[in-house]
């Protein structure tokens, strides 16, 4: 074999294995890199209470959609979205702009979610629909972490 040829070989050898390994990862990486939101203890709870019903309502979503029930997908669907609504303005003060956005782009895709299900009975959109809420789970949850400070050290 020319010598070119076998460092090729060789290579794409080493871009598979590294795939391979890549995807075989389970550690997670050691530095967390997201960004803090400084909050007070009790702002984190309720925060952090929101996000449990949140995976419950994403369950409930699931459950209705297995089993073609689109309009009790909607209605756990649509009210899940107003999570700034709940939260107290004192809070809201202090959460970076992107975060809000993230929050209101979040509701806009659950509103679709639950229109698109009433109005098309589609389940495969549906399900599309659902992932493209999920987008916004994890592009906040990639983003940001909440950092509990004594109230008064907040900024
Ligand atoms: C606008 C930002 C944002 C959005 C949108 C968001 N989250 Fe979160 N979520 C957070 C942050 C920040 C945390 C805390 C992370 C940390 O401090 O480590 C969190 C934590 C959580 C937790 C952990 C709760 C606990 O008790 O520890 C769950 C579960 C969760 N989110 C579910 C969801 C689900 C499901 C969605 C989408 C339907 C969602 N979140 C959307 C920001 C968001």
């Amino acid at each position: 074999m020319p010598h070119s040829l076998i460092s090729r070989v060789l290579l794409i050898g080493a871009v598979a294995l590294h795939s391979a390994l890549a995807l075989a990862q389970t550690s997670a990486p050691t530095t967390d890199k997201r960004l803090p939101i400084n909050v007070s203890q009790a702002e984190k709870n309720q925060m952090l209470y929101e996000m449990r019903e949140f995976l419950h309502g994403f369950h409930a979503i699931n459950i209705a959609l297995a089993r073609g029930d689109m309009q009790s997908l909607a209605i756990t669907a649509k009210p899940m979205g107003a999570l700034l609504e709940r939260l107290p303005s004192s809070l809201k003060e202090h959460l970076p702009e992107e975060f809000l956005q993230l929050a209101i782009a979040m509701n806009e895709a659950l509103q679709v979610l639950a229109r698109d299900a009433v109005e098309k009975g589609d389940t495969r959109l549906t399900h599309e629909n659902l992932a493209e809420v999920i987008t916004y789970c994890s592009g906040c949850h990639d983003t940001y972490r909440f950092n509990v400070v004594a109230s008064r050290a907040r900024k």
